[in-house]
């Protein structure tokens, strides 16, 4: 009777992609997206125990109870969407439960048969499927290929909208988005552009605010998704944008819609994260400066604090991972399908709690291992 689920299995064990569940310890964090080290900030807790503290005149309990649009919504909540929104300089934001259900929520309540997606190949999952529910027609173009993306646009043509969906920093290689130029061509050929700021918001920009915000360019971009799991240290996400636009995803975002809202705790932890990552310029200093220090041995390294180190296969690449764990690192390999087949890799994090000589071991640990397989 379950022979469709095994065999559906084995076929991933024997391409050695079977994905598992692991709990690792004790391992110096070049895997997690914690890139603040905010989910382990005691001032972050004790923030929160504080705001906690008053939590009777918020909340209605342990549970929100219900959707935002029933028993779900407090003041709370609408307070926190206006003061983010106002930080990140845009007129309006909705929060969801995650990022994932921002991005399939937001491009399914906006897009639909008649519209066009064009798309960098590099968005994440969740923007896939997003363009997939909505039954738009996908116009995938290569990894910030301008000229690529540009070709789309002129010669696809649509009866409805264009959308054209970006991240600002990508999730698995920490490439940074050409965005000045995506910006001209959203306002030349008339696209709305839809960033997904989820690995820049916290650790660029000014006072934390993201790569858009860097480059002044919030008046250019019809949506912003920015999610509170990576640098924020917390559980999250806002799609930041017009007020029309946040009536449409009330009306229409059905991850929105059908879903229990997020509880008091967890705003609770947003807002205390939103008041303490602005004024981390030190931790965003010093992660800059191992950046740096990948970028000194590494070639083809990104700006960004993710580093990743092209090795093909997926065995080759669990090989590395595996002898890294050995040695006291926690560094996790993208395999494929996660990656296209060849593009397998390894996905290093760096973090403001690293240290220079946590850094510099694991560099001397690549060199040594590349070297070995060179010999
Ligand atoms: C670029 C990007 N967008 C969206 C998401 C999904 O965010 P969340 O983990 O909050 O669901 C991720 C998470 O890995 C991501 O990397």
């Amino acid at each position: 009777m379950t022979a469709f689920l095994e065999n559906k299995l084995i076929k991933r064990k024997t391409s050695g992609n079977l994905r598992t569940l692991k709990v690792t310890q004790n391992l110096i964090d070049f895997a997690s997206n914690d890139y603040l080290g905010l989910s382990r900030s005691e001032k972050l807790a004790e923030n929160v125990f504080q705001e906690w503290s008053e939590y009777e005149k918020h909340s209605t309990g342990m549970g929100s109870t219900g959707s935002r649009l029933l028993t779900g919504n407090t003041l709370y909540a609408q307070e926190l969407e206006d003061s983010i929104a106002t930080f990140h300089g845009y007129e309006a934001g909705v929060l969801f439960n995650c990022g994932y259900m921002a991005n399939v929520g937001l491009i399914a309540a906006i897009a639909n048969s008649h519209d066009a997606i064009f798309y960098d190949l590099n968005v994440h999952a969740s923007t896939h499927d997003g363009i997939r529910i909505s039954c738009a027609e996908g116009f995938p173009f290569r990894h910030n290929d301008l000229e690529h993306l540009e070709k789309r646009l002129k010669n696809s043509r649509v009866k409805g909208n264009r959308f054209i969906c970006i991240e600002s920093i990508y999730s698995t290689d920490g490439t940074k988005a050409p965005l000045q130029e995506i910006c001209e061509l959203s306002k030349k050929y008339d696209a709305h552009l839809i960033v997904d700021e989820a690995h820049a918001v916290g650790t660029c920009g000014p006072k934390g605010r993201g790569f858009v915000a860097a480059h002044n360019l919030t008046e250019c971009v019809f949506a912003q998704i920015t999610t509170f799991g990576k640098a924020l240290g917390t559980q999250g996400a806002i799609v930041l944008g017009s007020n029309l636009l946040k009536q449409s995803l009330i009306n229409f975002a059905r991850s929105y819609i059908y879903t229990t809202a997020l509880p008091f705790h967890a705003l609770a932890v947003i807002k205390c994260s939103y008041a303490l990552f602005p004024a981390f310029e030190k931790q965003r200093a010093h992660l800059q400066e191992l950046i740096q220090m990948f970028r000194q041995v590494q070639i083809n390294a990104s700006e960004a604090p993710i580093q990743s180190i092209g090795i093909k296969g997926n065995e080759n690449a669990i090989n590395l991972s595996k002898y890294l764990v050995e040695t006291g690192f926690d560094v996790r390999a993208l395999l494929s399908p996660t990656v296209k087949q060849g593009h397998e890799r390894l996905r290093i994090c760096l973090h403001s709690f690293n240290t220079k000589a946590e850094v510099s071991a694991l560099l001397k640990c690549l060199e040594c291992q590349r070297r070995f397989n060179h010999a």
